[in-house]
């Protein structure tokens, strides 16, 4: 089990950077995910903390020993491509058994180890047979104990479940994060699913283009995204972008959001530019009689317990989410409002939340 840190880590192909000015530390025993968008740069993150690509610049440590330079082989950490590359002819113990073989270790040694991890995964009683033959639950389980057979220091795992169905992945993402409690290896798992980021993660680290742009508990980067991106890019659905009509001073306490004044969130207003927003969650929306951005309703979405309603408003469009019996039609006016202390402030050019320290 293994601290794994990233200091100020950088690859580039060519002129292209694909990562960028990484720092993160992954402490051990955590399950550590790594979320975004496509390109942005995981894999690449992944393979260099593996040794399959060499850093152009920039250290990592595994328990304080610097591997910046050090050849795969000699990290003992577990890649995990695909969770389901499994032998099909052969039965669940040689497949077991397979990559210890591979390291030369004794019978005996290859025996208990075998053992050990079937009996951590309940497969015990289909150890003789064949892959082929198995069904999906326990062909889950026998991959992830190939996975684990060979006590790595560290998983790495890119979007191992990329190829299931929805069902399966939910099944065998639960799957492993049991089995994570169970053996607490320090893992790290690459997803651009958000909602798998959010079940699974002990901490997330968000990248966008070569860059983590925030790396916290789910619940940190859920409330308090800290760039427009991040806040657009967890929860489902997105944050509620308002654009902020008046410039802002320091020491505003008010800013202007279509016909009315609104509190200012609590923030720290030094350089804000011409052009800001506000960000609200679309459970932190509601409808109000009087007050509030006044819309037309577009669109109702019924999610079994509530529903999300679109209104369209003079700032485009937003997502409200309220309680599945609230009677609202398509077309109905309506007003939408919000509490000055469920929104966030984002300046307009660099995207970055304005967040007070307390909030
Ligand atoms: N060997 C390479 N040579 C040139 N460019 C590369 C190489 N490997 C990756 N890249 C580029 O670096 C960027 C980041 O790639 P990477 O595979 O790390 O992204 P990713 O976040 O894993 O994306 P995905 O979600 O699609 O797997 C991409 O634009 C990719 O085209
Ligand atoms: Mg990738």
């Amino acid at each position: 089990m293994t601290d794994i840190i990233l200091k100020n880590l950088h690859k580039s192909f060519g002129n292209f950077v694909a990562v960028q000015n990484t720092d993160l530390t992954i402490k051990n025993g955590e399950f550590f995910v790594l979320l975004g968008p496509s390109g942005c740069g995981k894999t690449t993150t992944l393979r260099m903390i593996a040794g399959l690509e060499i850093p152009t610049s920039g250290e990592i440590l595994l328990d304080e020993e610097d591997v910046t330079f050090l050849r795969a082989s000699q990290r003992d950490i577990a890649f995990v491509f695909q969770l389901f590359a499994l032998y099909p002819h052969m039965n669940v113990w040689k497949n077991l058994a397979f990559p210890l073989k591979m390291q030369n270790m004794s019978a005996s040694e290859i025996k208990t180890r075998v053992l050990e991890v079937a009996k951590l995964l309940q497969i015990e009683h289909i150890l003789k047979s064949k892959i082929s033959g198995l069904a999906g639950g326990d062909r889950q389980r026998v991959a992830l104990g190939r996975a684990i057979v060979r006590r790595p220091k560290a998983f790495l795992m890119d979007e191992p479940l990329g190829t299931l169905d929805a069902e399966f992945r939910e099944q065998m993402s639960l799957e492993l994060k049991k089995l994570h409690e169970r053996i607490e290896a320090t893992t790290i798992y690459v997803t651009h699913d958000q909602i798998e980021a959010m079940t699974m993660g002990d901490k997330i680290a968000v990248m966008d283009q070569g860059k983590v742009l925030q790396y916290g508990t789910p619940d940190e980067i859920y409330s308090r995204p800290a760039t427009k991106f991040v806040g657009s890019f967890i929860g489902s659905p997105a944050m509620n972008f308002i654009p902020i009509e008046s410039m802002i001073q320091a020491g505003d306490t008010e800013v202007q959001v279509g016909d009315q004044k609104m509190a200012i969130p609590r923030q720290k207003t030094n350089s804000l530019s011409n052009h800001n927003y506000i960000g609200v969650r679309p459970e932190k929306l509601e409808f109000d009689d009087n007050q509030g951005i006044p819309g037309k309703v577009y669109g109702n979405e019924y999610l079994g317990n509530r529903k999300i309603c679109t209104v369209e408003t003079g700032f485009g469009q937003l997502k409200v989410r309220v309680a599945k019996d609230t009677s609202i039609n398509i077309n109905d006016s309506v007003r939408v409002k919000f509490s000055p202390e469920s929104a966030i402030l984002f300046d307009g050019q660099t995207e970055l939340a304005l967040l007070s320290e307390n909030q």
